[in-house]
Parts: C-alpha cells; sequence; structure tokens
C-alpha cells in the first residue's frame, strides 16, 4: 500500500515507517521544515531505508499543496496522523498565553482537519482507505497542564470516531491508536532520571514505560486490507489508565 505517515522524524513515526517499509509499502513522511524533512531522509538512509518524503507544516498545511498533490494522484490507501507540535511549557489552562492556544488549535487541530479533508476525496473515489490517528492517554485520564494537548486530540478522537461513520461503508476504515507513556526523544528530560523511570514503572500495570518500537506493529491490523476494525481505539500503554497500587502506595 503506498501510505503517508505524519511526523516521519519522531521517535513513533520511525517505528510506523521501519514497519511499514519491511511489509514492503511505498512509504511517504513529513516533515515540518525543509531542514528536518532532509535530516530526516538522511537518518533512514544511514539505516539503508528510503521513505519518500515532503515538508508539511501543520501551522501552515496549505502550502505542502503542490508537493502533496501528486502523492495523492497517484493513490494513498493508508494516513496515520502522528505529528503533533513540540509541547510549549507547561501551564495551566487559564495561564495558558492566547496566542499560544490558538497557535496549538491551528496546528495540531486545523492542521490535521485540513490533511484529513484533503485526502478524504481521493480515498472516497477509490473506496479504500485506512486511517490511523496517534493519540494519548491523556484524552482519558489528563495529564497535568496539558489542556491544549487534550482538547486537540479528544477533538480529533471524536472526529475520528464521526469518520468511521461517515466512510466506513466506502470502505475507509478510521481509528485511533492511544499511547501511554513512552521513552522518546522529547519525553527524555523525564525517563533519563531512574527515580522517575521506577515511580512510573510502579504505577504502569505493565511495570515499564513503551518504547517506540513497541508501536509499529500493532498498527498491522488498522492498516490491513482484510479487517473488521472501524471506529475503535486501541490502547497501547501497559495497561494504563489503569494503574497499580504499588507505585501510589509507596512511602
Ligand atoms: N512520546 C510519548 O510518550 C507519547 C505519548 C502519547 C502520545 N504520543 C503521540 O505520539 C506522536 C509522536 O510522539 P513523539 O514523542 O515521537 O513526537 P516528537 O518527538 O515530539 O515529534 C513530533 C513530530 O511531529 C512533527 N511536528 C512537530 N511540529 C510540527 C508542525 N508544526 N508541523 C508538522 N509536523 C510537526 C515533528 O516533525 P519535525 O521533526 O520535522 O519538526 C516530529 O516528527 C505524537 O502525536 C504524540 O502526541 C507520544
Amino acid at each position: 500500500m503506498r501510505v503517508l505517515v505524519t511526523g516521519g522524524g519522531s521517535d513513533i513515526g520511525r517505528s510506523i515507517v521501519r514497519r511499514r517499509l519491511s511489509l514492503g509499502d511505498e512509504v511517504f513522511v513529513t516533515a515540518s521544515s525543509e531542514e528536518s524533512l532532509a535530516e530526516t531522509l538522511a537518518r533512514y538512509k544511514a539505516e539503508g531505508l528510503e521513505p519518500r518524503g515532503l515538508v508539511l507544516d501543520l501551522s501552515a498545511p496549505a502550502v505542502s499543496e503542490p508537493a502533496l498533490a501528486p502523492v495523492l494522484a497517484g493513490g494513498l490507501q493508508g494516513l496515520v496522523l502522528n505529528a503533533w507540535t513540540r509541547r510549549p511549557p507547561l501551564h495551566r489552562f487559564h495561564e495558558l498565553p492566547q496566542e499560544a492556544l490558538e497557535a496549538d488549535v491551528q496546528a495540531n487541530l486545523m492542521g490535521n482537519l485540513w490533511l484529513l479533508r484533503r485526502v478524504l476525496p481521493s480515498m472516497v473515489e477509490a473506496r479504500y482507505g485506512r486511517i490511523v490517528f496517534i493519540s494519548s492517554v491523556s484524552t482519558v485520564n489528563g495529564t497535568g497542564r496539558y489542556g491544549a494537548y487534550v482538547l486537540c486530540k479528544s477533538a480529533l478522537e471524536g472526529l475520528v470516531r464521526n469518520l468511521a461513520v461517515d466512510y466506513g461503508a466506502l470502505n475507509i476504515l478510521s481509528n485511533t491508536v492511544r499511547l501511554g507513556i513512552y521513552k522518546t526523544t522529547r519525553t527524555k528530560k523525564y525517563w533519563s532520571r531512574p527515580n522517575y523511570v521506577e515511580r512510573m514503572g510502579g504505577v504502569i500495570p505493565q511495570g515499564t514505560l513503551g518504547e517506540p518500537e513497541h508501536v509499529g506493529e500493532v498498527l498491522d491490523p488498522l492498516l490491513s486490507a482484510h479487517q473488521y476494525i472501524n471506529g475503535a481505539v486501541l490502547d497501547v500503554t501497559g495497561g494504563l489508565p489503569m494503574f497499580r497500587m504499588e507505585g501510589v502506595l509507596r512511602p
């Protein structure tokens, strides 16, 4: 299949891309700038992998129209919405500056909506599509000072359910994958502290933080041609939002 994975340079994105390439897919990745795209493709090349790439800045997605159009014209069977802006400084919601809130909504919500509305017509025409949204367990249990993040993830989860209803009969199947707490570059400042890893491991039912490599394979059934999964949410969280009392009760 031809599949577009946004945020193909992130650790989670790389796990998905590696898996899809290993299955023989033609993979397109996005990066937020020309510089990042060159870096991303070079990193893949160093691994002997050659996805194709395009720039897609979620804050100004329409600029990417000329790069996206030929990808869609060639047919796109899969879309994985993985890109997300890096977190701004954490604020409680009323302290989050209005401009920061609007920028977050503009990029993460409106940017992803733009891409979906651009991709869906070609899937409708082909009467085939597989859409996967990478979300977070934060939409269930909240995360301190993550208001804008949870707002946009939750809104997109809602939309994905509605896409499942609107487009399922056209064999365009839309699902959400909710991730828990992962050891990615973005979260390194937390998991590089042994105390954090130990305490989180005490809370997470599976006893350990997620590794990016846990994600790629999980998308197999959601991207597969022969399946009956539509509008589902798959938690890839090691058991969160359930938690072990050990991590809470420890002195
Ligand atoms: N890490 C976790 O523990 C965790 C937990 C739950 C859910 N998730 C979700 O998993 C996904 C990947 O997470 P991650 O930690 O691997 O991500 P990350 O390291 O923060 O990487 C973010 C990705 O999004 C892209 N991006 C950032 N700003 C963008 C913009 N304005 N326009 C287009 N692309 C942009 C980046 O591309 P460039 O590098 O090209 O800028 C990068 O590929 C995200 O959706 C995240 O919410 C992660």
